[in-house]
């Protein structure tokens, strides 16, 4: 238990967008765990896992509708982590880009101004800093981060709001059902297929998700604390990034499998981040726990 909840008799409540995704679903577990009233807002088609504990509301698009569920809710702290991730983009995908990316977190930004709501924790990308820097984004997912930070700011100049923005690198952690590379390299151990892959010289900035769930816990202590004047940034990263490469050879250790790869069979993405993002700051009282190691052994066991 934290010092917030120790400390304090009436019990904190949050408000979790995103709370079905890889992220939030670790987060809520976090909150409900620690004494929070957790509030989650989902979509009305949204699969909800079997969480105990929350209270679910549901959005249906509208302004006023995210103004009613923030009304229901009453939170002390709206956590924000609702997202359309894309590593690339089609003419298709820009009505949903906007609308999970910017709409839905303007509706959210202002909904919290109407019911006198002003804490945040925000979520972002160190893909906003393509190159490492201050503002490049690797593909339209990352200029809509950036879009959302662009119209906080508004809230916090204009409206009082205290807001942190954590900047996540890539997460993993058990539970993930997101198809990334360690279902990949899984599926090519068990079936001994080649996979085929880029020349696997780009670094890879991986966090542990429960890392990454205690960067948000400390985030929010300092909000209730009245650490921060406005609005504050923070890098959640490894600091010590590598190569995929190396990444593949530790997994395949780990699992104590083969994995036979053919590299540099294709060709690298359009703007593949080469060098990961190193000039963030680090949020105080805050350093990743688990070792790469550790955490490739638990997806494992
Ligand atoms: N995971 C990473 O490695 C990583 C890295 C950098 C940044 N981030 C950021 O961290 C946050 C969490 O990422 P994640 O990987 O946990 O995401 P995720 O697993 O892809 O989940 C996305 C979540 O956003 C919700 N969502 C999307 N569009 C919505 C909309 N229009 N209205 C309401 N809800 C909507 C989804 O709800 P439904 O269930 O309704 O689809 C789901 O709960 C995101 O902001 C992401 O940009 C993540």
């Amino acid at each position: 238990m934290n010092e917030l909840t120790q400390e304090s008799n009436t019990q904190k409540v949050a408000l979790v967008t995103g709370a079905t995704g890889f992220v939030g679903s670790h987060l809520v577990k976090r909150l409900v765990q620690e004494g929070w009233q957790t509030h989650i807002i989902c979509r009305i088609d949204s699969s909800i896992p079997a969480f105990t504990d929350i209270i679910t509301h549901f959005h249906d698009g509208s302004t006023d509708s995210m103004i009613q569920c923030v009304a229901d809710a009453k939170p002390d702290v709206v956590f924000h982590l609702a997202s359309l991730f894309l590593s690339q983009h089609e003419a298709k995908d820009i009505d949903a880009l906007i609308q999970s990316n910017v709409l839905f977190g303007n509706q959210l930004l202002e909904a919290m101004r109407v019911n006198s709501i002003h804490n945040l924790i925000n979520t972002g990308t160190s893909w906003q800093h393509y190159n490492n820097e201050d503002y490049n984004p690797v593909c339209l997912y990352a200029a809509t981060k950036q879009a959302f930070e662009a119209l906080l700011e508004y809230y916090v100049q204009a409206c009082d709001f205290k807001a942190i923005t954590l900047k996540l690198f890539d997460t993993y952690g058990p539970n993930d059902p997101r198809p990334k590379l360690f279902h990949l390299l899984n599926k090519a151990a068990t079936s001994e297929q080649t996979l085929d892959m880029s020349k696997g010289e780009q670094l890879i900035d991986l966090v542990h998700i429960d890392d990454v769930v205690e960067a948000f816990m400390i985030a929010t202590q300092r909000l209730l604390d009245n650490k921060i004047e406005t609005q504050e940034s923070y890098a959640v990263s490894s600091g010590k990034p590598l190569p995929l490469k190396e990444l593949v050879q530790l997994y395949s250790k780990s699992i104590e499998q083969p994995i036979k790869i053919n590299w540099g069979a294709r060709p690298y993405r359009f703007r593949e981040v080469m060098k990961t993002w190193d000039k963030g700051p680090i949020i105080k009282n805050w350093s990743p726990r688990i070792t790469l190691e550790a955490g490739l052994k638990e997806l494992t066991d």
